[in-house]
């Protein structure tokens, strides 16, 4: 039976055991395409994911954290931001935004001035913070889009983001990783987090209404 949108996400839960079934390419991609159609300040998508699969490389990544997770679903998702937003990012930018849109670079000039005035002359560490926060909105998609399939799902900020920026060799592409989700298959029968009640407030509670 079709879910929708609210079914899916009550269906969701953040996974602490999974089983050993892989979640098949066909929804990885899915999946991965969903996050990059989310929406993202100015249309910069600055963060870039990076879909770990290899059984080592996810035992490294999980080596000492308590996230049993990392090492043991199907996939990893790690989201990463630019450590800053530099002229050349921009002209990236802007760049393929001429080409999609079949529109000279020069047309958008203005957009480059209103982004240079506001990015270039940022402290690196407000930029990362607003690049991170663009990421967070695509763990959402990501989670959404796993749920859509019954794929199960864990957003994660228990890890080393240091250690992870090191073994994925982040460093050197300017990014910093800072939020992670793995994707794979329940072990219903022995996480007990299968069975729990979600814990939500009350919507008259969550939600105040301006009338
Ligand atoms: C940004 C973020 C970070 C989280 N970090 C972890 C984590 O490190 N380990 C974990 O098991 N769950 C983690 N969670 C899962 C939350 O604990 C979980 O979403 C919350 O308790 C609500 O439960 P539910 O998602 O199962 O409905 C994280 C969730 C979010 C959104």
């Amino acid at each position: 039976m079709k879910m929708n949108v609210n079914e899916m996400l009550n269906w969701r839960y953040a996974v602490k055991k999974y089983s050993s079934r892989k979640v098949a390419n066909e929804d990885v991609q899915a999946i991965t395409a969903a996050i990059n159609l989310s929406a993202s300040s100015a249309g910069m998508q600055p963060y870039r994911l990076i879909v770990v699969e290899n059984t080592d490389v996810k035992a490294r990544l999980g080596e000492g954290s308590f996230n049993q997770q990392i090492a043991t679903a199907s996939h990893l998702l790690v989201f990463a931001a630019f450590e800053n937003i530099t002229q050349e990012i921009i002209d990236e930018y802007m760049q393929r935004t001429a080409s999609i849109r079949q529109i000279p670079v020069e047309a958008m000039a203005d957009f480059r001035k209103s982004l240079e005035a506001h990015m270039l002359n940022k402290t690196p560490q407000d930029n990362f913070t607003w690049a991170a926060r663009q990421a967070y909105i695509g763990l959402g998609t990501g989670l959404i889009a796993a749920a859509e399939r019954q794929i199960d799902a864990t957003p994660m900020e228990g890890f080393d983001a240091a250690h992870f920026d090191e073994v994925l060799g982040l460093k050197e592409k300017g990014l910093k990783s800072v939020v992670i989700m793995s994707i794979g298959y329940r072990d219903a029968e022995n996480d007990m987090f299968a069975r729990m009640k979600k814990v939500r407030l009350p919507l008259d509670e969550f939600v105040a209404e301006i009338v």
